[in-house]
C-alpha cells in the first residue's frame, strides 16, 4: 500500500486526506459523495471560490479605489456559480443572451453585467439593452451600427471598445486572443476610427477600452506590454484588462499568485495610463478552476503496451485534454500515492479520449472512485452529450454538507428537443 502523501495545491482550498486516506473536499468524504450522487460529477468547493472572490477584491482595494472585479461567466455558467460570486461582490460578463440569461436568473444585478461577444446578433443586443446590462464591450463597427439602430431615442448606453493590441503571451495558440492576427476587437489600426465614430454617437457612450489578451497566463509581463500599446488611442475614464491568469493544474504547477497579478495590471495602469483611471478585471479561470474535483468510477483496467483506466466520463465534461493538451492531475480518492502507470481514459469512442496520461496510481481496478482535480473551470462549461452522455451534476459541498446545484442529466433530456 503507498503512503499517504500531503494534498497539493490543486486541490479545493480546506481539502484534506482523512484519518482512512480518504480525500475530503468541503468536509465531505468524497466516497459518500460518489455513492450519493454517483459519478461522473464535479463536486465544487463553495468556500474555496469564495476565498478566492475575495483574495482579488483584496489585492484591488489594497491598491486603488476605483476597480471592479467581474467574473468571466463563461468559466464556469451555472446560477448558483453567479448567485454566490454576486454575493462576494463580484458582477460577471457574459458572452452571450444565454450567458446572460443565467446570470439574470443567478440573481446578478444587470448593472453589473458587462456584455460580451465578436458576433453578437441583433437579438441578442437588444435583449442586452433591454435587461439593462452596465456596459456592452463592442467588438467591430457592426456592433456599433446595430446599437446605434437598437438604442433608443433620448438613452445613452455605455459601451467599452474592444482593442486587440498585438501582443500574444505565452500560452496555447487556440486561447491566445490578442495578437496581430485575431478575431477578437479592433486591431490598433482600425481603433481610431472605431472611437470616433463612437465618439460622435448620440447611442453611446465610451466608457473605455478593453483588451484580453488569452487564458492560462503563466508570465504576467505582457499585460504591461499590451497596454502600452493602447497609449497612441488616447486617454479614457477607464480600463479593463480582460483575464488570464493561471492556475495550477498539476502538483508542480507555479501561477503567479492573485496579488502579483493585481499588483502588476493596477501599477501598469497607474504607470502608463496614469492614475484617477478607472480598473476592471475580468478572470474566469482563477476564480473557479481549483474550487471543483470530478468524481469518476473505474469501468474496466485494460493491460495493452500501456495500461488504460477506463472511467465513466471523458471528453463528455472535460475537453481540455483533448483541445488544448491540457495536462492534470489523477487519484483514487481513497489510495493516493502509488507506482501504477496508467492512462485514464474516457468511455469515448476515440482513441483521443485521453483525460490523464501517465497517470500514477495505486493498482487501479473496477469500482475505484477517481478524483481529478482542477476541473472548476470550463468542465461544466463545455461539457456535452457525445455518445449519450448525460452531463454530470454539479454539487456544492461545505462544512461537510452537499447539495446538488445543477442535476444530472437525464435520458429524457436528451430527448427533450426531439419533435
Ligand atoms: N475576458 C474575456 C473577454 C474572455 O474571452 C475570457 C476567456 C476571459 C475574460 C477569462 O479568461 P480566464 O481568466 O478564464 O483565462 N476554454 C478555454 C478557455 C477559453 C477562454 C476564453 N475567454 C480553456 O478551457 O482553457
Amino acid at each position: 500500500m503507498a503512503a499517504a502523501q500531503q494534498l497539493s495545491h490543486v486541490y479545493p482550498l480546506g481539502s484534506r486526506l482523512n484519518d482512512s486516506g480518504r480525500l475530503e473536499v468541503g468536509g465531505c468524504d468524497t466516497l459518500e459523495l460518489a455513492r450519493e450522487f454517483g459519478t461522473p460529477a464535479f463536486i465544487v468547493a463553495e468556500d474555496d471560490i469564495r476565498a478566492r472572490a475575495r483574495a482579488f477584491s483584496e489585492a484591488f482595494s489594497a491598491r486603488t479605489d476605483d476597480f471592479e472585479v467581474v467574473f468571466a461567466s463563461k468559466a464556469f455558467p451555472c446560477t448558483a456559480v453567479y448567485r454566490l460570486l454576486f454575493e462576494e461582490g463580484i458582477g460577471c460578463d457574459v458572452a452571450s443572451g444565454g450567458e446572460l440569461a443565467l446570470a439574470l436568473a443567478g440573481g446578478v444585478d444587470p448593472a453589473r453585467i458587462h456584455f460580451h461577444g465578436n458576433a453578437k446578433r441583433r437579438e441578442e443586443l437588444a435583449f442586452a439593452l433591454e435587461a439593462g446590462v452596465g456596459d456592452i464591450v463592442v467588438d467591430n463597427m457592426r456592433d456599433l451600427i446595430l446599437l446605434e439602430d437598437l438604442v433608443p431615442e433620448g438613452r445613452r448606453q455605455k459601451i467599452f471598445l474592444r482593442i486587440a493590441p498585438g501582443v500574444s503571451p505565452e500560452t496555447h495558440p487556440a486561447i491566445s486572443t490578442g495578437g496581430p492576427n485575431t478575431k477578437f476587437g479592433f486591431d490598433l489600426s482600425h481603433a481610431p476610427a472605431a472611437i470616433e465614430r463612437a465618439r460622435a454617437s448620440d447611442a453611446v457612450d465610451v466608457g473605455g477600452l478593453h483588451f484580453h489578451i488569452g487564458s492560462q497566463i503563466m508570465d504576467i509581463a505582457p499585460f504591461r506590454t499590451a497596454l502600452e500599446a493602447l497609449t497612441g488611442l488616447g486617454d479614457f475614464p477607464a480600463y479593463n484588462l480582460g483575464g488570464g491568469l493561471g492556475v495550477a493544474y498539476r502538483a508542480h504547477d507555479d501561477p503567479p499568485s492573485i496579488e502579483d497579478y493585481v499588483a502588476a495590471k493596477v501599477d501598469a495602469v497607474n504607470e502608463i495610463v496614469g492614475p484617477g483611471h478607472r480598473v476592471i478585471d475580468e478572470p474566469g479561470r482563477a476564480l473557479v478552476a481549483n474550487s471543483c474535483v470530478t468524481l469518476y468510477e473505474v469501468q474496466s483496467v485494460k493491460r495493452n503496451v500501456d495500461t488504460y483506466v477506463a472511467v465513466d466520463g471523458g471528453m463528455s465534461d472535460n475537453l481540455r485534454p483533448m483541445l488544448y493538451d491540457a495536462r492534470y492531475d489523477a487519484q483514487i480518492a481513497d489510495r493516493f500515492g502509488g507506482g501504477t502507470r496508467c492512462h485514464v481514459v474516457g468511455k469515448h469512442c476515440e482513441s483521443g479520449d485521453i483525460l490523464v496520461r501517465d497517470a500514477d496510481l495505486d493498482d487501479p481496478r473496477a469500482g475505484d472512485i477517481i478524483v481529478m482535480p482542477a476541473t472548476g473551470a470550463y468542465g461544466h462549461a463545455m461539457a456535452n452529450t457525445y455518445n449519450g452522455a448525460l452531463r454530470p451534476p454539479v454539487v456544492f459541498v461545505k462544512d461537510g454538507d452537499a447539495r446538488v446545484v445543477v442535476r444530472r442529466e437525464t435520458h429524457e433530456d436528451l430527448m427533450a428537443r426531439d419533435v
